[in-house]
């Protein structure tokens, strides 16, 4: 069950909100600040999971880098205290807008995905007079075993540079004398699981890969794994923090690194999922002809993983545990939302305590790609961020009938 210390606070809270675990979350970021130091792993926080600003100081304040994909995240970034020397500004279509607000800032390099985009950026850095650091991202061709609307790295994807084009990305940036070649960057997909069998084939790739554009006179100085780590949407409470120290080691292992390279990794799901839950409040229990619809005041506006992969996120009647011990008889619920699309189900067939108008619910895991996902469908306002230690601070509940 969801830990909240102050439930008589946060039952005032208004809802829908995100809830953020705070304790969860330090905990959560110094294992990984720390693990990076242990393995020498440079980490690189995704910031297109969660960009709360709260959340993205606290990665700061611990030292890590971001990864980036749009010139408001490169902006966001910088405002949160990121070195911009830590920035990899990534993503399959960068505007000349970014392009150049990415070359002001100083970032740290561009993960170029195309050998169209090598041509763009090394000519516009060059009407700038800068030199620019280049990280070519490599389309590595392997399955890793995930979701298939988030896996990246096949050659039917649209991301990287795939085996058959190396040859001429190397003697294009090979041909601007303001190009600094920084390195090759992977990433295979998101939400892996089982991280030593994947992680031990996608290292024995990049080796391969690596090796080959040195072969070709370019010096690999960094390798960047990209991020993918994923969490226990099963049972958030048994495992609050993702197995890092397995990825970490399981690189090791396997990547071939000479003592100058750096290496890097760009989690992104793994440093925020666990800590955040979408909380909802029970609007009504609604007896269809053959379901019970537990229908809640978020929607799918506010978390579209369900939706949108048929994500699951494990649910909880909160009310039922804090205010009546877990006393309550259990029934079986389509938890839905208030949206005008029968995709608007955040889970069906799911066993909760009795659940009664006003009960609180909490979606589970929701830290990463739930907030940032959110869309104004049906006019419907952003549910915004409340914190475990600042509850007072929150928004609380109107009385309508109040005069
Ligand atoms: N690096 C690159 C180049 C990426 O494309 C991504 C995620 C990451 C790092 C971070 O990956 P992570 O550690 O979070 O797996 N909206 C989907 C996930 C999309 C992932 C996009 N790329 C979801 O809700 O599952």
């Amino acid at each position: 069950m969801l830990n909240i210390p102050d439930f008589a606070s946060f039952r005032n809270v208004a809802t829908p909100f995100y809830y953020y675990d705070i304790d969860l979350f330090n905990k959560t970021v110094a294992e990984v600040a720390e693990l990076s130091k242990k393995y020498n792993v440079h980490v690189h926080y995704s910031v297109k999971a969660n960009s709360d600003s709260r959340l993205n100081d606290i990665i700061s304040a611990a030292g890590l880098g971001t990864d980036c994909v749009s010139g408001d995240e490169i902006e966001f970034a910088v405002s949160c205290g990121f070195d911009p020397k830590d920035i990899f500004f990534a993503g399959v279509g960068k505007t000349d807008k970014e392009i150049v607000q990415a070359l002001q800032v100083g970032i740290g390099a561009f993960v170029v995905e195309s050998l169209e985009e090598i041509v763009i950026i090394g000519d516009l850095a060059k009407k700038l007079g800068r030199r620019v650091s280049m990280s070519l991202r490599i389309n590595p061709n392997i399955d890793a075993h995930t979701h298939h609307h988030i896996t990246t790295g096949l050659y039917e994807d649209k991301f990287g540079i795939s085996d058959r084009s190396f040859d001429e990305a190397a003697s294009l940036v090979k041909s601007y004398d303001n190009i600094d070649f920084f390195g090759l960057q992977f990433h295979i997909g998101s939400q892996i699981l089982d991280v030593e069998e994947v992680v031990k084939l996608e290292c024995e790739r990049v080796n391969d890969i690596v090796a080959r554009f040195e072969r070709d006179g370019m010096i690999v100085k960094n390798i960047d794994l990209g991020g993918g780590l994923g969490i226990d949407y099963d049972d958030p409470d048994n495992n609050p923090v993702p197995d890092f120290e397995t990825w970490f080691r399981t690189i090791r292992k396997y990547l071939v690194a000479r003592p100058e390279q750096g290496v890097h990794v760009e989690p992104g799901r793994s440093l925020v999922g666990q800590a955040g839950s979408l909380i909802s409040r029970v609007l009504y229990v609604k007896k269809g002809e053959n379901r019970r619809f537990l229908m809640v005041d978020a929607g799918m506006n506010d978390l579209i993983r369900p939706a949108l992969y048929g994500a699951y996120h494990k649910i909880e009647n909160l009310s039922a545990h804090y205010d009546d011990n877990d006393s309550r008889e259990m029934r079986v619920y389509d938890v839905v939302g208030p949206v005008c699309e029968s995709a608007d189900t955040f889970g069906k067939e799911r066993t909760l305590a009795k659940s009664h108008r006003g009960d609180l619910i909490a979606i589970r895991s929701a830290g990463a790609y739930g907030q940032v996902m959110a869309s104004h469908y049906n006019m419907r306002p952003f549910a915004p961020s409340v914190y475990s230690d600042r509850l007072a601070e929150a928004p609380r509940r109107k009385d309508y009938f109040a005069k």
